[in-house]
C-alpha cells in the first residue's frame, strides 16, 4: 500500500477561513490525505488567503516565493508538489496570481472548495486550472464534517452558519469576494453542533461575516433568526459555551438581545464593530447606523445583561476622516468602556467605492492615529483587566500551559486564564478567583469545591 498523501494548509484571515481549513482538510481525508504541519514534507500545499487589506494580500505574494525551490525540489526528486491557491485573493485576482507568481497549480475560490478533490486531479494532466465561480450548488452540502475520520475538536469550536455579505460597506471586499448572503439551514447547524459537542467540544462560536442577518430556514420551513437559532443550539447536551461573531449593529433584534438576558450558556462578551464614531464617516462607509443607533444597540443589550462587555473594530483614516471626526472614534473607545477592539489603517481595496473617494488620507495621518487609538483601547483594556482582579470568573479549560501542572483556559471575556490545575479538568469549566494580570493574559486559582457548580456558565463575571 502506497503511503498517504500529505496536504498542508496555510490559513490567513478570519475564523470563516479557520473553518473553511478544517473543512478542505477534512473532504480531503476521504480522499487519503493526511495533514502535515510542514510545506517541506507536503504533496499539496494550500495557502488559504486573506483580501481585506493590502498586507493580508501581498502575504500570498511572499509565501508563493517560498513554495518555488519546494517545488523544484520535488521535480528533481520526482514526486508531485501541488500549489492550492484558496480564499479571498483566489476569488478576488484569481488567474491574475497565476501570471504575477507562475508554478501554481490550482486557483479555488471560497464557494467552490467541494471541487478541490477533482480539481487536483486534473491539474497533472491539465496545468493551471481556476475555479471561481459562485456554483449554484452550496459547498456546505459537500463539505460537512467527517466524524468517521476521528478528528478530535478543539474544546472551543467553529461553526459556519452565514457566509457572505449584502451590506456592501463601501471600503469592504467581503461582498465581492464571497458573494451575497446564504445562511445555511437550522437543521445542518444544529447537527453539526451536536456531532461537535458528543466528540469533546464544549464552546461552540456560530460565525459568519454577518451572523446577525442570519435567516436560515428552520424545520417548521420559517426563516429562523439568529436569536432563535441561539436558543436551540444552547439546549445541545453537555456544550458549556455559546457565542456569535461577527454581528452587525445594524441588525439586532428583540430575540437576540432576549438570548442575551435568557441563555447562561451565550457568553456575555459581544463583538461589535462600530468602525468609526463619526456619524458623517459612518454615512461614507454606508455603514446603515449612526454613533446614536450603536449606542442604542449597546445600550439593549446592556439592559438584558448587565455584565456585558464589548469588543471592536476600528478604522482609522477612511477617505475624508477629519481630525474632528477621528476624535469622535477616539471618545467613542472612553463611552464603551470596551474590553479590546481590533484597528486599521484604511486600505483602499481595488473595485470598492472609497478606493475612488478624493480624499485619501496620507500614510503618516494614519499611523499617527492608529497609534493614539491604540492607545486609547489599551487603556481601556487594561482598566477592564484589572476590574476582573479579585473577581471570581468560570474558566473553560482549554488546552495544556507553559508550566508544569498549569492549565490555560479562558473568561467568558475571552481572556486567557493561567491556572494550576490537574490534566483532568481539560474541557471542563471551574470557577476561578483572578489574582494577578500580565499584557495579553490573567492568572488565577482554582475555587476550591464549587468546580463543578460552574459548569453551565454561572454568572459570576466581572464587575462592569
Ligand atoms: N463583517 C464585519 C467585518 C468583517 S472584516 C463587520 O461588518 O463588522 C473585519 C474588519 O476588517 C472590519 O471590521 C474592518 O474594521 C476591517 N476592514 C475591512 N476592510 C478594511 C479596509 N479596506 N481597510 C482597513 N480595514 C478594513
Ligand atoms: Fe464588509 Fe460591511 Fe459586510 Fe462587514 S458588513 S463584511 S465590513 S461589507
Ligand atoms: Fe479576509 Fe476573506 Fe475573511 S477577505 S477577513 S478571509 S472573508
Amino acid at each position: 500500500m502506497s503511503a498517504p498523501r500529505k496536504v498542508h494548509i496555510k490559513s490567513y484571515g478570519c475564523q470563516m477561513n479557520v473553518y473553511d481549513a478544517d473543512r478542505m482538510a477534512d473532504l480531503l481525508a476521504q480522499e487519503g490525505f493526511c495533514e502535515t504541519a510542514t510545506a517541506t514534507d507536503a504533496d499539496v500545499v494550500i495557502l488559504n488567503t486573506c483580501h481585506i487589506r493590502e498586507k493580508a494580500a501581498e502575504k500570498l505574494y511572499s509565501e508563493l516565493g517560498r513554495m518555488r525551490p519546494l517545488k523544484q525540489a520535488a521535480a528533481r526528486e520526482g514526486r508531485k508538489f501541488a500549489v492550492v491557491v484558496a480564499g479571498c485573493v483566489a476569488q478576488a485576482e484569481g488567474e491574475e496570481i497565476a501570471r504575477r507568481a507562475p508554478g501554481v497549480d490550482v486557483i479555488v475560490g471560497p464557494q467552490s472548495y467541494h471541487r478541490l478533490p477533482a480539481l487536483l486531479a486534473r491539474a497533472p494532466q491539465e496545468g493551471l486550472l481556476v475555479d471561481t465561480e459562485f456554483p449554484l450548488e452550496s459547498k456546505f452540502d459537500f463539505l460537512a464534517r467527517s466524524p468517521q475520520i476521528g478528528r478530535r475538536p478543539p474544546v472551543s469550536a467553529f461553526v459556519t452558519v452565514q457566509e457572505g455579505c449584502d451590506k456592501f460597506c463601501t471600503f469592504c471586499v467581503v461582498p465581492y469576494t464571497r458573494g451575497a448572503e446564504m445562511s445555511r439551514p437550522v437543521a445542518a447547524i444544529l447537527a453539526e453542533v451536536e456531532d461537535l459537542v458528543a466528540r469533546g467540544a464544549r464552546e461552540i462560536t456560530l460565525i459568519g461575516q454577518n451572523v446577525s442577518a442570519y435567516r436560515g430556514v428552520g424545520p417548521d420551513g420559517e426563516a429562523w433568526t439568529l436569536g432563535r437559532l441561539l436558543y436551540a443550539a444552547a439546549a445541545s447536551g453537555r456544550l458549556a459555551r455559546l457565542r456569535y461573531t461577527t454581528s452587525h449593529p445594524g441588525d439586532f433584534d428583540a430575540a437576540l438581545v432576549a438570548a442575551h438576558r435568557d441563555l447562561g450558556a451565550l457568553m456575555p462578551f459581544v463583538h461589535l464593530p462600530v468602525q468609526s464614531g463619526s456619524d458623517r464617516i459612518l454615512a461614507a462607509m454606508n455603514r446603515r447606523y449612526t454613533r446614536a443607533g450603536y449606542l442604542r444597540a449597546i445600550e439593549r443589550l446592556r439592559a438584558a445583561r448587565s455584565d456585558l462587555a464589548f469588543s471592536s473594530d476600528f478604522i482609522v483614516g477612511f477617505p475624508g476622516e477629519s481630525e474632528a471626526d477621528f476624535q469622535e472614534s477616539l471618545q467613542l473607545v472612553d463611552t464603551i468602556g470596551y474590553a479590546g477592539a481590533f484597528s486599521f489603517k484604511y486600505s483602499a481595496r481595488p473595485g470598492t467605492p472609497a478606493a475612488a473617494l478624493p480624499e485619501q488620507v496620507p500614510e503618516a495621518v494614519k499611523l499617527e492615529r492608529l497609534l493614539r487609538l491604540q492607545a486609547a483601547i489599551a487603556r481601556n483594556q487594561a482598566a477592564f483587566n484589572a476590574r476582573c482582579l479579585g473577581a471570581r470568573l468560570p474558566v473553560l479549560f482549554e488546552k495544556p500551559g507553559r508550566h508544569a501542572g498549569q492549565l490555560v483556559g479562558r473568561s467568558p471575556y475571552m481572556q486567557p486564564v493561567h491556572v494550576m490545575a490537574d490534566a483532568s479538568m481539560l474541557a471542563q469549566t471551574a470557577m476561578v478567583t483572578i489574582t494577578g494580570l500580565s499584557a495579553n493574559s490573567l492568572e488565577g486559582t482554582l475555587v476550591p469545591e464549587s468546580n463543578r457548580r460552574a459548569a453551565h456558565g454561572e454568572r459570576e463575571t466581572c464587575p462592569g
